[in-house]
Formats: structure tokens, C-alpha cells, sequence
């Protein structure tokens, strides 16, 4: 058996985090990462018959029977993650009914997985409807992301008009939108399933007064969303109360999607 530690997704995983943290956007236990592996990938590194012990979510999940995720732990710091993964991160395998997980490897301390596991495995599962080569759903509490929600509507379509108007590359990464959801009770099967519906339409998702929630092919990618995100709405933060402000108005949004050859979410830009 190979050295787990030392596995690809392990230290991508504690690269990443340790990113986010310097960030600022996951302070404390703030944020949770989650990634679906491979069986091939997991398999050099361990024995999938030895169960550490049952983890339990709500909710069912069946199209990910037998799947094998990577999964940050509840409560656990970002800033400890890549200092000590055995603590901090699990490698489950969803059970064959999809009604709970079998912990594989990690959580050595007697932990779990994150509160928003059910937010998780909805945010995956409409994901891979998609795009089959989805793998990541990342959750943190960016600033200015948050920051922009105590002063702008919660429209989806307005929040994300506002950032994509603030600077140029923001409507190239993500043409499809932002979704936006009001203020509610996070880490809980209500907030996963609502997400999950919106994870059908979009790759980002902002929960008004919390945090992102981003989702992509590689950790490299939401991270990617999440940070582009942040860019626009720190630049919104900074200008919006500027008298005489700049914006980069429908008609330049136009001529960006037409060089770059994107199509913006449908009706979002207004008919020039
Ligand atoms: P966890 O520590 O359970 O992952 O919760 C952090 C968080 O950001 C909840 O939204
Ligand atoms: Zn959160």
C-alpha cells in the first residue's frame, strides 16, 4: 500500500486550503471542500474493505453507492489542513443503499465530515448531470463576496450584472451567472436541497449574509470561480458608492461574448 500522505489529491487538497486560508476567505472552520475520487485513484492508498466506522447523513444519495469522495471534517481549520490531513480530511465510500458513508481513512481524532455534506452530495449529484467530468464542490466565506451581500438586491440577475460589469475577465469565466440565495439556516438537509436545485443552473452560488459555494472540473477551477467572484465583488465594494463611476455597460458585455466567442446566461444582458 502506498503512503497516503503522499498522494496527488491529498497535497493538491492541502495546497488549496492553505491558499484559501491566506485568503482570508476560511477563517476558523469556515468553508468545506469536498472531491470525488476516482476508485483508481484511491485504491494504491487503501484497502477498501477495512471500515473505519458508519457516517451518517441526511438524506439518500443513491447514484453515489459505492462512490468515493475526499471530504474536509467538521470544525476542522483550513489553516490545519495540509499540517495534519489525517486529522482534518476523510475518504469515504457512499454505502450501497446511498443512506449513509463507510470512512475509509481519516478523521483520525474521532471526527466527521462537514456540516454541509448533504449540500455536498446535492451539489455533486446535479453537477455530474451536466458535466460528467465535474469533480469539486468548494464552500468558503470570501469578504467582499459576503460584504457585497449586506449592500446589493438578492436578485441573481442583478448581483451578477453588478459583477460583471466591474472588470473585463468576470463575464468570460462565468457567462452562466451567479446564483443567489436569501439569508437562511445554514448546514442543514434544507439548505443542501435548495442548493442542489440551484446547482442545476449554475456553478456558483452565493448564500446572502454566508459565503460561495463553487464547483468545477478541478480544485484549480473552483478555486478559479471563487476567486474571480471575490475580484468583482471587492472592485463593487470599492466603487459603488462613486460619484461618476465607470462600468463596463451591456453593449462592451456584448462585444466581450462576441470576441470571445461565450454565450451569456439568456436574457441577463439586455437587448442592445
Ligand atoms: P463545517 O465546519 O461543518 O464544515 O462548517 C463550516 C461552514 O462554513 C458552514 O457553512
Ligand atoms: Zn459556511
Amino acid at each position: 500500500m502506498k503512503n497516503i500522505l503522499k498522494a496527488p489529491f491529498i497535497k493538491e487538497l492541502g495546497e488549496i486550503a492553505d491558499n484559501m486560508y491566506r485568503q482570508g476567505w476560511n477563517e476558523r472552520n469556515g468553508g468545506n471542500i469536498s472531491v470525488l475520487l476516482d476508485e483508481k485513484e484511491v485504491l494504491p492508498y487503501i484497502n477498501k474493505n477495512k471500515i473505519i466506522r458508519d457516517l451518517e447523513f441526511k438524506g439518500e444519495f443513491p447514484s453515489f453507492a459505492g462512490k468515493y469522495f475526499l471530504i474536509t471534517g467538521t470544525g476542522k481549520y483550513f489553516k490545519n489542513i495540509s499540517k495534519n490531513p489525517e486529522a482534518n480530511l476523510g475518504i469515504i465510500r457512499i454505502s450501497d443503499d446511498g443512506k449513509n458513508a463507510h470512512l475509509l481513512w481519516g478523521f483520525s481524532d474521532g471526527g466527521t465530515f462537514t456540516s454541509e455534506v448533504a449540500m455536498h452530495l446535492g451539489a455533486h449529484r446535479e453537477r455530474l448531470k451536466i458535466d460528467p467530468n465535474h469533480r469539486v464542490v468548494m464552500h468558503a466565506h470570501p469578504t467582499c463576496t459576503v460584504s457585497m451581500t449586506h449592500i446589493h438586491s438578492w436578485d441573481e440577475r442583478e448581483f451578477t450584472r453588478s459583477i460583471w460589469s466591474t472588470c473585463t475577465e468576470c463575464i468570460v469565466i462565468f457567462p452562466d451567472g451567479i446564483g443567489v440565495l436569501p439569508w437562511m439556516v445554514s448546514s442543514g438537509p434544507e439548505i443542501g436541497r435548495i442548493s442542489a436545485e440551484k446547482f442545476k443552473e449554475f456553478r456558483i452560488l452565493v448564500w446572502a449574509l454566508h459565503g460561495c459555494t463553487v464547483t468545477g472540473t478541478s480544485l484549480d477551477e473552483a478555486f478559479g470561480l471563487l476567486e474571480t467572484v471575490e475580484k468583482g465583488a471587492t472592485i463593487y465594494n470599492n466603487i459603488w458608492q462613486c460619484e461618476n463611476r465607470k462600468s463596463i455597460d451591456d453593449k462592451m458585455l456584448m462585444e466581450i461574448c462576441k470576441d470571445f466567442n461565450i454565450t451569456p446566461k439568456e436574457g441577463w444582458l439586455n437587448p442592445q
